[in-house]
């Protein structure tokens, strides 16, 4: 089977689970950690390399206060009680976004649970977190004006190198859960050539199995990049 090296989520539809459970939207947040858990497992034991997460998106400060407060309050729990889990599996974690922005109490719970994992060989969980795509452009264009990098130096690949994802390869599959088809503001350079899969699944009801799915679905896929199919069948 062949395997992505990067698998990244946009875990939507907490607010409509919750919904048609006739709770509130909080309630779906608190269940999506179960789907989140869930999910590394599976991508651990699928042998997937990379597993980036949409958790909290630059546009999802627009969203009301108690939302987002109940959601920051949530991510410090929920790493907090996960990080045994995390050392158990031998999952490095890492973070994608503009981190300086969140609650302090939040960094501090993050850059904890990053130094204990960082020698993990395992699956590495990136968690992206006030983060956009077009903020991290934006982003590496000043870098790269601070650096005062010439422009003989510029090319896609030094590019690259100035976002967020360095070192991390494009992901192979991009799935997004929760009825939505766009990819609001998610890794936008990296997903070039990535398969885009939908999933009608509201995320807290997400488990390893749909992920399984979807890999098997991938194998059928050809990833021309801009050849002919045949060119890609006589390789
Ligand atoms: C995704 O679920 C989680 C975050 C964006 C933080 P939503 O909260 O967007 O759920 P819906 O889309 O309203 O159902
Ligand atoms: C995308 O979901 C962001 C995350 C999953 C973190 P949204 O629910 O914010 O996306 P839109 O606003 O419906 O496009
Ligand atoms: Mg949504």
């Amino acid at each position: 089977m062949n395997i992505p090296e990067h698998i990244a989520i946009i875990m939507d539809g907490n607010g409509r689970w919750a919904e048609e459970h006739g709770e509130e939207r909080v309630f779906g947040h608190q269940n999506g950690v179960n789907a989140v858990r869930n999910t590394i497992e599976g991508a651990g034991e699928a042998g997937v390399k990379y597993l980036t997460l949409y958790a909290f998106s630059t546009e999802n400060w627009n969203r009301p206060k108690e939302e987002i407060d109940a959601l920051m309050e949530l991510l410090v729990k929920a790493i907090h009680n996960e990080l045994d889990n995390l050392m158990k599996n031998n999952v490095r974690l890492q973070t994608i976004g503009n981190i300086e922005s969140l609650p302090s109490k939040c960094q501090i719970e993050l850059k904890d649970a990053m130094k204990k994992t960082k020698n993990n060989k395992g699956l590495t969980v990136v968690l992206a977190l006030s983060y956009s795509g077009r903020w991290e452009i934006v982003n590496a264009v000043k870098e790269i004006v601070k650096n005062n990098v010439y422009e003989k130096d510029i090319s896609e690949n030094s590019f690259s190198s100035f976002l967020n994802t360095q070192n991390i390869p494009d992901p192979g599959i991009l799935i997004r859960t929760g009825r939505e088809f766009r990819i609001s503001n998610f890794l936008l350079w990296q997903v070039a050539y990535t398969e885009l899969f939908f999933s009608d699944i509201l995320w807290p009801d997400f488990r390893k199995e749909h992920l399984f799915e979807i890999i098997e679905q991938y194998q059928f896929r050809q990833r021309r990049f801009g050849m002919t199919g045949s060119q890609i069948d006589n390789h």
